[in-house]
């Protein structure tokens, strides 16, 4: 079978179907698992009945709980090395040995997952309300320790709708998976299975690498996760918007709010409703977010150039769409193969290579990106105030230099984001 059947959707965990932002209240527990394997596996097996499945049918009312583990958890929990040694290298390297590929701050620096901090398992819990939210998290907190585990404290998720904290709708723009997602949205283009789900043929036909345990495929139904930890200056940024735009609009107050915005909005590709400046490039349009019209466009049909929406722009880079280069069709399908699905707070699930580590390596933080020159992703590209951002107009293009670092990253991890029957496995020990 080529995508997941109805027993495949009973064995995917929830966080692959949807990043539940109906549930807008998360919280994550990162924990080193203690020595002894048995009491860790005692953990899982109690936890693992929890795990929220991509069905409908099962899932609890009062809130989703996820499970993430990495290898050196894989390890704790007894599973042998040599199965181990068939994940992704990346995931065994783990985050912090990856971080120049990354583009990352120093990884001394990180307040998650740096030297020392072995980040073995990850429970991510959302819900609908902060009081349950706390009540979900001090029991898992308590599950864990009482497994002999080592727990970071609360990662808590500030529950921002549909907003990310610089003030843009986010979670607009997700891959449509195959058998796992109903039907595709408006202008989603559906991208084959097993680049985000373990177990079915990716985008080159192949099945991607898979650790298997005896006979047991622990990989299948799973998918790789990152979690990124990401602090962002929200005041850094609108001030260094709006000196510019104070500047430009030479004395007009009215103007000078305009072009704060408008300036933001090209740095994302979006305005803060989330409609898309390729389809709204001069001021917001409300009904240009709704589902059924906000990934209806293509840079190349719409704005070759980027007069619309910069090719520097954040979602532009992210996601080229279809002007990576070539044809439409040439470009859509090699964005198919690095697509990643995108939960809040950072977290990613994805091939690694090919999803998050290509995405951040190659279109981000490149300052070559598609022709332009010393000019990473304004947001991500870590620039540290050496960059500048172009804004393609006409009859002259505007530069804006000195963009300063507004996203700094503070750690992560990569983890491994096992289906419930892996999970079972896993918690039976060797
Ligand atoms: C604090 C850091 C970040 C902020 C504030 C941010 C903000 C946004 C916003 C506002 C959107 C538009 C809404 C949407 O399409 O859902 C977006 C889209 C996107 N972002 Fe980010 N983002 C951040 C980090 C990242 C990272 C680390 C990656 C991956 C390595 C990433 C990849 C993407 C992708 C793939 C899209 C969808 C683009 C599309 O399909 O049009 N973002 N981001």
């Amino acid at each position: 079978m080529t995508v997941p059947g109805p027993d495949d959707l009973e064995d995917i965990q929830g966080l692959i179907y949807s990043a539940w932002l109906d549930h807008p209240h998360a919280g994550f527990l990162f924990a080193r698992l203690g020595d002894d394997p048995a009491a860790a596996r005692g953990w899982l097996d109690t936890v693992r009945r929890l795990v929220t499945p991509a069905v409908r049918h099962r899932r609890r009312l009062h809130g989703r709980l996820q499970v993430a583990l990495s290898p050196t958890g894989l390890a704790a929990l007894g599973v042998p090395g040599d199965v181990i040694a068939m994940m992704a290298p990346e995931a065994t390297a783990g985050m912090a040995a990856r971080r120049r590929v990354l583009a990352d701050t120093p990884a001394d620096a990180w307040e998650l997952g740096g030297p020392g901090d072995r980040l073995d398992a990850l429970v991510m819990v959302y819900t609908r309300d902060a009081e349950t939210l706390a009540g979900e998290l001090a029991a898992q907190r308590h599950a864990l320790v009482a497994a002999g585990a080592q727990v970071h404290a609360d990662e808590l998720g500030s529950p921002i709708g549909q907003r990310e904290h610089f003030g843009f709708a986010d979670g607009l723009s997700q891959p449509f998976i195959a058998g796992v997602h109903p039907r595709p949205r408006p202008g989603e283009d559906p991208i084959p299975v097993g680049e985000i789900v373990l177990g079915y043929p990716n985008a080159y036909g192949r099945l991607p690498m898979t650790p298997i345990w005896g006979d047991f495929d622990l990989g299948r139904n799973g998918s790789y996760l990152v979690f990124r930890k990401l602090a962002q200056d929200v005041a850094g940024l609108w001030r260094w918007v709006a000196d510019h735009a104070r500047r430009l609009a030479a004395g007009d107050p009215a103007m000078a709010d305009y072009l704060t915005e408008l300036l933001a909005a090209k740095l994302i590709g979006r305005w803060p409703s989330g409609a898309p400046l390729t389809l709204a490039p001069d001021r917001d349009d409300r009904s240009l977010a709704a589902p059924e019209r906000r990934n209806c466009f293509g840079y190349l049909e719409h704005d070759r150039d980027g007069l619309r929406c910069p090719i520097s722009a954040h979602i532009r880079r992210a996601n080229p769409r279809d002007a990576r280069g070539g044809s439409a069709d040439d470009s859509q399908t090699v964005v198919g193969r690095h697509a990643v699905l995108l939960a809040r707070l950072g977290a990613a699930l994805t091939a690694l290579r090919a999803g998050f580590e290509f995405i951040q390596q190659t279109w981000l933080a490149n300052p070559g990106f598609l022709g332009l020159h010393c000019e990473p992703d304004p947001l991500l590209g870590g620039a540290a105030g050496q960059g500048h951002f172009t804004i393609p107009a006409d009859p002259i293009r505007l530069r804006l230099t000195g963009v300063p670092t507004v996203v700094t990253n503070r750690g992560g991890g990569y983890f491994f984001l096992p289906s419930l029957s892996a999970l079972a496995r896993i918690a039976a020990g060797p």
